[in-house]
């Protein structure tokens, strides 16, 4: 599969194909009742991308698909990022209708009653797939025990859930500790180039919605190199849920109670954009040797332009174009072919020595 690992890797025997028959007798039944279930005109907006999309606060309503097509309901958690909208937009243009798709896109807004209620809005239309990107680990088990009590097999994309696997047959995402430990080793590094390897450094953290496996995961991978540098001191951290505003109110709240801030780690480039307002708003000169040394995660092409003016110092890879995998992953199922357990995205480490390389590539 392009731009993925195989990681944990355990075959999955119980998808043989069973679904293409499964959507036959159910298209059959809908044939024969409704034409549309459309409640109201306003719940449907048309989009570019040959898909129903609702948002949570919505009833979902289907019209119906053309024979053949692979019905997927798809709970994206929100679009509180630039990461977000990236990683839905990637879905979208992979399943479409061309490539063989009838997808319904449901937008959570970072909740889980709204992702559990789309969810079970999928289950009662009988979709063929269910997908989502869950916004927190844990409280899953019952609606994926619905699922599974409804034959409709799961796909987790992006973040992970804590719940029994046998729950869920496959996961695509990111590997969100490695990214946490990669930014950990280029701090070691770093202060080791600086001369700073035993100076005391000072830390604060703006953390992702608490409770995801993305804060969760950068946490603790960040956490296990902190922990072998007795020198490197936690002074404060707190949730800044992966937005630009969030960020920007913790970053100044810690400006005005500490005066003695080495390192910046923000989870994602959201906050990041938002600390270095706050930053410039309490008159710290972005380009001077003596700014706190900024980490971010995401590599967005915002974030990358920072990296090459000097203002992040690295930016952790989050590849948010999990769509051609999620298609490929359902196509493989549809023919009956085993799939893996976990695919893991491949992701990169930007400084100012590579980030202009890539920069113009960046779709978000
Ligand atoms: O789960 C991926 C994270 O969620 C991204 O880092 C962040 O930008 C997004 O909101």
């Amino acid at each position: 599969m392009t731009g993925l690992n195989k990681g944990n890797i355990k075959l999955f025997p119980d998808n043989k194909g069973w679904n293409a028959c499964k959507r036959n007798a159910v298209k059959k039944a809908i044939a024969l009742g409704t034409a549309f279930t459309l409640l109201t005109a306003s719940c449907i907006s048309c989009s570019p991308f040959n898909v129903e999309e609702t948002s949570s606060n919505m009833q979902i309503l289907e019209p119906e698909p053309a024979e053949n097509l692979i019905r997927v309901g798809f709970s994206q958690l929100g679009s509180e990022s630039k990461w977000r909208r990236a990683n839905s937009i990637s879905i979208k243009d992979a399943l479409t209708v061309d490539n063989g798709f009838f997808l319904q896109f449901n937008n959570a807004r970072q909740t889980q009653e709204n992702q559990i209620k789309a969810i079970r809005g999928f289950i009662s239309q009988q979709v063929d797939y269910i997908a989502f990107c869950p916004v927190t680990e844990d409280g899953w088990d019952t609606v994926l025990r619905e699922a599974k009590d409804a034959d409709i097999p799961v796909i987790i994309v992006d973040r992970q859930v804590s719940a029994d696997s046998s729950l869920y047959t496959t996961w695509i995402g990111e590997n969100m500790r490695q990214e946490g430990e990669n930014a950990g080793i280029w701090l070691s590094k770093k202060l080791e180039e600086l001369g700073k390897s035993h100076d005391k450094i000072n830390i604060i953290e703006l953390l992702g919605t608490r409770g995801s496996s993305s804060q969760i995961g950068r946490s603790i991978g960040f956490d296990t190199v902190c922990d072998k540098h007795q020198n490197w001191v936690l002074l404060d951290r707190d949730d800044g849920d992966f937005t630009t505003a969030k960020g920007q109110e913790i970053m100044s709240g810690f400006l005005e109670k500490y005066d003695d801030i080495d390192v910046v780690v923000c989870q994602n480039d959201d906050m990041a954009i938002g600390a270095v307002q706050a930053m410039q708003d309490a008159g710290i000169d972005l380009y001077s040797d003596e700014k706190p040394i900024i980490i971010s995660f995401d590599a967005s092409r915002q974030g990358l332009e920072m990296v090459m003016q000097g203002i992040i110092d690295v930016d952790v890879e989050c590849n948010p174009a999990s769509g051609p995998q999620l298609s490929e992953v359902i196509h493989e199922m549809e023919q009956g072919n085993q799939v893996a357990k976990a695919y893991f995205m491949n992701e990169e480490v930007f400084t100012r020595d590579n980030a202009s390389r890539f920069v113009d590539d960046r779709s978000y």
